[in-house]
């Protein structure tokens, strides 16, 4: 299979469009990526020529919804190596960490333990632990990182002990890109006992992933940032720890017996899924993975890989840019801070010459407040950007630095 930026960008209507009468350069793919058709069109067939709730088999549409929602529901498992009753749908990432931090970390946790998390941590992956830890008495502490934007790994293991019971890392920053060591991280935290979740939401369009390879306990995702639309994304948990949790909301689907007295809960994955779920949104997400998995990956990798190098050439060749996050194993992240301007005033001037990317703090305060800085511009890629994006982008900065 050839690799053709062309060819992908072809697949993608929104690419070819205009914003503020200059052609879109999508640079923030970190927030959310765009959409094939392949996806717009399976969310307009759903609504087209399927919609029904799921489930429930009372009547053809129905059955056909259930299928195909079903169906997704395996396209995820199979995507990650999970077994079909091992991925439960939640709304995103930040779902499937609260569901973990409730329904694991608030039920297991006692005074005296330990959750371990990173200095890179998103806040969906720090707060829903502060609140597991405040109920049950137990500390977090946070790995930290070196000057690069890397794990400080020997902090790392010297942290490690048997208190630590869960151990919570993002498998890429969100905010420099730095791509963990994870499987290195879990297999120390299995050493001393610990259950392991890994926050997948920057990890899973750049790389592939093999949940059983990796032997995490937890997985989680967001449909939205791999090509899929929001409102959807998926948990893998090992069948074993599931089993074992309680459920996460009360409602439908996820009972097998309700009286007035007490209830009794479904069968995996439903015991976790109550009340009507996003059934589009997990079709789509169906759709996007199919459209992902067709894909040659490798190549997919590569050429991201080259535009980050080339990007990172581009930034180290212009005066006054300060690279933020320079660890030697990233996505493809470019953080940065320009001489003299704030970065949210650069983002807008950027806006105005068409290129979109994020500024702020990126949902990580205290990673921002560990550099020293109050957040940063960040031009995130995808399989569909091209070296005539990342031009775009320093044509721009360009122009910028003549307003600073
Ligand atoms: N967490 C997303 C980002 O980094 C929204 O932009």
């Amino acid at each position: 299979m050839t690799f053709s930026v062309d060819a992908i960008r072809a697949q993608f209507p929104i690419l070819s469009t205009s914003v503020r009468g200059k052609p879109l350069v999508y640079l923030d793919n970190g927030a959310t990526t765009q959409k094939p058709e392949v996806v717009i069109d399976a969310l307009s067939e759903y609504y087209r020529t399927q919609n029904s709730n799921v489930h429930r088999g009372a009547h053809y549409l129905s059955d056909l919804a259930t299928a195909e929602f079903e169906g997704a529901r395996q396209i995820v498992a199979d995507f990650l190596n999970a077994q079909r009753e091992e991925i439960i749908w939640t709304r995103g990432t930040t779902e499937a960490i609260n569901l973990v931090a409730q329904c694991y970390g608030r039920e297991q946790l006692r005074e005296g333990d330990e959750v371990l998390i990173s200095a890179l941590e998103h806040h969906s992956n720090i707060v829903p632990w502060q609140m597991a830890c405040a109920r049950a008495g137990a500390t977090l502490n946070v790995i930290p990182i070196l000057d690069d934007g890397s794990l400080d790994l020997d902090s790392f293991h010297s942290m490690l002990s048997e208190r630590t019971r869960i151990v919570a890392i993002v498998h890429a920053s969100n905010s420099l890109g730095t791509l963990n060591p994870v499987a290195d991280i879990i297999a120390a935290a299995k050493k001393v006992g610990a259950v392991t979740l890994i926050d997948g939401a920057q990890a899973v369009s750049h790389l592939p992933v093999d949940v059983k390879a990796l032997d995490c306990d937890f997985y989680a995702f967001s449909g939205h940032k791999v090509f899929a639309p929001t409102g959807i994304g998926a948990l893998y948990g090992r069948h074993a720890l599931l089993d074992a949790m309680p459920p996460y909301q009360g409602g439908g689907e996820m009972i097998e017996k309700v009286t007035f007295e007490s209830s009794t809960w479904n069968e995996l994955p439903y015991k976790f899924e109550a009340g009507t779920p996003n059934i589009g949104g997990a079709i789509g997400l169906g759709a996007a993975l199919k459209w992902l998995s067709a894909q040659d990956r490798p190549a997919l990798l590569a050429h991201e890989n080259n535009l980050l190098a080339y990007a990172t050439e581009r930034a180290q060749d212009m005066t006054g840019l300060q690279l933020i996050g320079t660890a030697p194993n990233k996505v493809s992240v470019l953080s940065f801070l320009l001489e003299g301007g704030h970065p949210n005033d650069i983002g807008q001037l950027l806006d105005q010459q068409g290129v979109a990317v994020r500024t702020g703090h990126h949902c990580t305060m205290p990673l921002m407040d560990r550099l020293g800085i109050p957040g940063t511009v960040r031009a995130s890629f995808s399989v569909y950007n091209s070296r005539n994006d990342v031009d775009a982008l320093f044509n721009a900065l360009e122009k910028v630095k003549t307003f600073l």
